[in-house]
């Protein structure tokens, strides 16, 4: 039976995504100061590998052969985000120009190559120094942001036209300062109730820094977004999957959307002593209006879903999904569904002018045989039935405009080391060459037709 192909609208944005802390490496280079992560990397035990991003894949060296694949591959956008302490090693202060130069150099390269830079500027490597004041967790951080993305659009608002304020603020706040596995590695929920608004106004600050420099320029945000699923119908296993969608998305949409925190969310935070009460303290006047100001478009990474039962005494617990085999190397469950069910969602409940597919993609650890070859089908897979769903939700009307694969290369995937291999090319660390897996081939041929095939493509 002939394949039908999904075509995707003309001018859709295909592109590869990655971050400064996860490839750069050279972290002492031209005057670039210290990050979290440099930090907490030296803590015993915080990276299950007990690597560092010390080298990474040495993009900041081998940047233009990085930009010759991005040029084969014939992306039309490449997402890369801004090491913070390469611009400003104290957090604030002086800029660093040779830091900047970088990034200047990296653009221009881009552009000449017909490749659009979507910039993201905070991918989790706060300056050290800023930690040492406080961090997220206090309010000044946001306002030094804001200096920061000024600072950026300042140098290169004239040649990008799209730009990130913060990649999955949950992450930052909940991994980093209540689950404490991230960077700065802190267990402390009030904390990371502060630190989550404090991120957020800083998003809505920046957006208005960017727009200054760049005002014909497209600005957003980043939310990790993942569908929660009753394990039952039964209104405990609702419950505990309404709980998560709280904690995990609405907290995030819901201010920047809607203005205000979601009032269940807030309750249950309250009910766990992590608010003194509904009135949230760290809440200033105007600053939902700052948070909320419209967004050109909403950057959705997706990888997943979650199935939530009511656990012993109520407490909400997810448990495996319907098909536990089809799991990532990240322990994810494979749900290329949830991917367009979240897309419609947001649609109808969180309109938006566009939305970009920011991160999709998978971790498995084929490596190459004798010939050089990686023939990781499982990602082929993967990333076939997401761009499926992502071409439904287009053609039922949401307005999706770009789709992002994490990860151009392997790399340093943060509290796993180097363990998860996520790139559409292999990286060897011991040389730092690189080889195109299967994958890569396969998108190659998805964005030169600008379609998938509606069966998979036989191996
Ligand atoms: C996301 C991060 C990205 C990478 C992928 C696997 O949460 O934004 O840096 O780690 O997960």
């Amino acid at each position: 039976m002939p394949a039908v192909s999904m075509r995707f609208p003309e001018g859709f944005l295909w592109g590869a995504a990655t971050s400064a802390q996860q490839i750069e490496g050279a972290v002492d280079a031209d005057g670039r100061g210290e990050s979290i992560w440099d930090r907490f990397e030296t803590r015993p035990g915080a990276i299950e590998d007990g690597s560092s991003s010390r080298v990474a894949c040495d993009h900041y060296r081998l940047w233009r052969e990085d930009l010759d694949r991005l040029r084969w591959l014939g992306v039309g956008a490449y997402r890369f985000s801004i090491a913070w302490p390469r611009v400003f090693p104290e957090g604030r202060g002086p800029v660093n120009e040779a830091g900047l130069d970088f990034y200047d150099a990296l653009v221009d390269g881009l552009l000449e190559s017909g490749i659009q830079p979507f910039v993201t500027l905070y991918h989790w490597d706060l300056p050290q120094p800023l930690q040492d004041r406080g961090g997220w967790g206090t309010r000044d951080t946001a306002f030094i942001f804001s200096d920061y993305a000024e600072a950026v659009a300042a140098r290169l608002g004239d040649r990008v036209k799209r730009w990130v304020t913060h990649n999955e603020p949950w992450c930052i706040a909940t991994l980093g300062h209540e689950e404490g596995h991230h960077a700065p590695g802190h267990r402390d929920p009030a904390e990371a109730l502060r630190v989550a608004h404090h991120v957020l106004l800083s998003h809505g600050l920046a957006m208005e820094a960017v727009k200054r420099h760049a005002p014909e320029s497209e600005a957003g945000l980043v939310l990790n977004l993942t569908p929660a699923v009753p394990a039952t119908s039964s209104e405990g296993d609702r419950a505990a999957a309404s709980w998560f969608d709280g904690f995990f998305n609405r907290w995030y949409l819901d201010p920047v959307f809607r203005g205000s925190y979601p009032a269940d969310a807030v309750r249950d935070r309250v009910g766990r002593g992590h608010l003194p009460g509904e009135a949230l303290p760290f809440v200033h006047p105007g600053d939902m209006e700052v948070i909320s100001r419209p967004l050109d478009f909403l950057g959705v990474n997706y990888y997943s879903r979650v199935v939530m039962r009511e656990g012993e005494n109520g407490v909400p617990e997810a448990v495996n999904g319907r098909s536990p085999s089809e799991l990532t190397d990240m322990g994810w469950e494979v749900y290329p569904e949830g991917l367009y069910e979240l897309l419609r969602r947001l649609h109808r409940e969180y309109p938006c002018p566009a939305y970009h597919i920011t991160e999709n993609g998978a971790a498995y650890g084929d490596e190459p045989d004798a010939d050089g070859r990686i023939a990781d089908r499982r990602r082929i897979e993967y990333l076939h039935r997401h761009l499926l769903s992502v071409g439904r939700a287009v053609e039922d009307g949401v307005p999706v405009r770009g789709y992002f694969v994490w990860s151009l290369l392997d790399n340093f995937e943060w509290g796993h080391g180097y363990a998860k291999r996520f790139g559409l090319f292999w990286v060897d660390y011991a040389t730092q060459s690189r080889l195109p897996k299967d994958s890569a081939h396969w998108y190659r041929g998805v964005i030169g037709e600008n379609a998938v095939e509606g069966v998979l493509p036989a191996s």
